[in-house]
């Protein structure tokens, strides 16, 4: 879990990349989506295979250190920890089983100290559990819109193993909508999804039956991959991508549907 956020990460300031940012199952070649292992005791609840329930203790990922303003994240950054749920809920409150989180660039932005450079972005603490998109099943609630076995997500999912939250946190998901492929929910069905559409919609004034050429930065990103997909199904004969590897290049164009890559490191 660890080595995905750092790679993914890189030390960069993402938030300054400009991409214009689609709907696709090619979708998760990209993106640093963490399963989590649920180990396995009394049965919960079948969607395609049986969730299972643990009881008590947990474990949770910590800010550890900060990689500095602009340094590279490393493992030593974030540290495992062991802890304990309470056993009882209050009301309004639910227990949640993680299923799946999510490793966004933004995430570089919350390990700097004071400024995030995202307005809306609070800096994580260090010793303190880290939070991002996640899902996961709902293993208890006394919360009156979510019961039992619920699928449900949230942008504040601690990254631990089981957690006791406020309800009002959590969006209760449709398995059905993504042929239950849960994880489906944090990219293409998710925000980054979202960010693509609206990307492409209402920055990339894409017109259908334009003949526009569309250019995409960051093509074989998350967001790029989506938004040149989304590019194509909006009426844009012509998708081309940009982006920073011959292998990366390959790819838009024999498996992603762009008529055409250019690696910026190489290609006049
Ligand atoms: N994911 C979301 O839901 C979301 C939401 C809102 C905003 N955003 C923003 O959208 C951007 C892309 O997000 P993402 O999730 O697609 O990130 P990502 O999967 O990490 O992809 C970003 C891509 O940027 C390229 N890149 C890195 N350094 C670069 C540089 N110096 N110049 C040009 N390209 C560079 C990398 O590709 P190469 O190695 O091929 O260059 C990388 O694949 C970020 O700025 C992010 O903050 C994302």
């Amino acid at each position: 879990m660890l080595e995905v956020l750092s790679r993914s990460a890189k030390g960069r300031n993402i938030a300054d990349i400009r991409t214009i940012l689609v709907f696709t199952d090619t979708f998760h070649r990209n993106k640093a989506i963490v399963p989590i292992p649920v180990p396995q005791s009394s049965k919960c609840y079948n969607l395609n295979q049986a969730f299972t329930v643990q009881m008590a203790l947990i474990q949770q990922v910590v800010l550890n250190s900060r990689p500095g303003k602009n340094g590279e994240p490393v493992p030593e950054n974030f540290r495992m920890e062991e802890s304990y749920l309470p056993q009882d809920l209050q009301e309004g409150q639910v227990k949640i089983c993680t299923k799946f989180l999510s490793v966004d660039p933004y995430m570089r932005c919350r390990m700097n100290e004071e400024d995030t450079d995202v307005d809306y972005m609070p800096p994580w603490q260090v010793s303190s559990v880290v939070t991002g998109g996640g899902l996961g099943v709902v293993e208890d609630s006394k919360h009156q819109n979510l019961q039992k076995c619920d699928i449900v997500t949230s942008f504040t999912w601690p990254w631990q193993t089981r957690a006791v939250v406020d309800g009002a946190v959590l969006t209760k998901l449709d398995p059905q909508l993504v042929d239950g492929h849960l994880s489906y929910f944090l990219g293409a069905v998710g925000m980054p999804g979202l960010t693509s559409l609206l990307g492409v919609r209402e920055k990339g004034h894409v017109t259908r039956g334009a003949n526009q050429t569309m250019v995409v930065s960051g093509a074989a990103g998350a967001c790029g991959m989506l938004a040149g997909q989304i590019g194509r199904l909006e009426g844009c004969p012509r998708v081309v991508g940009i982006c920073g590897t011959d292998q990366k290049c390959q790819v838009l164009v024999s498996e992603i549907g762009f008529v055409a890559a250019v690696n910026y490191k190489k290609d006049e």
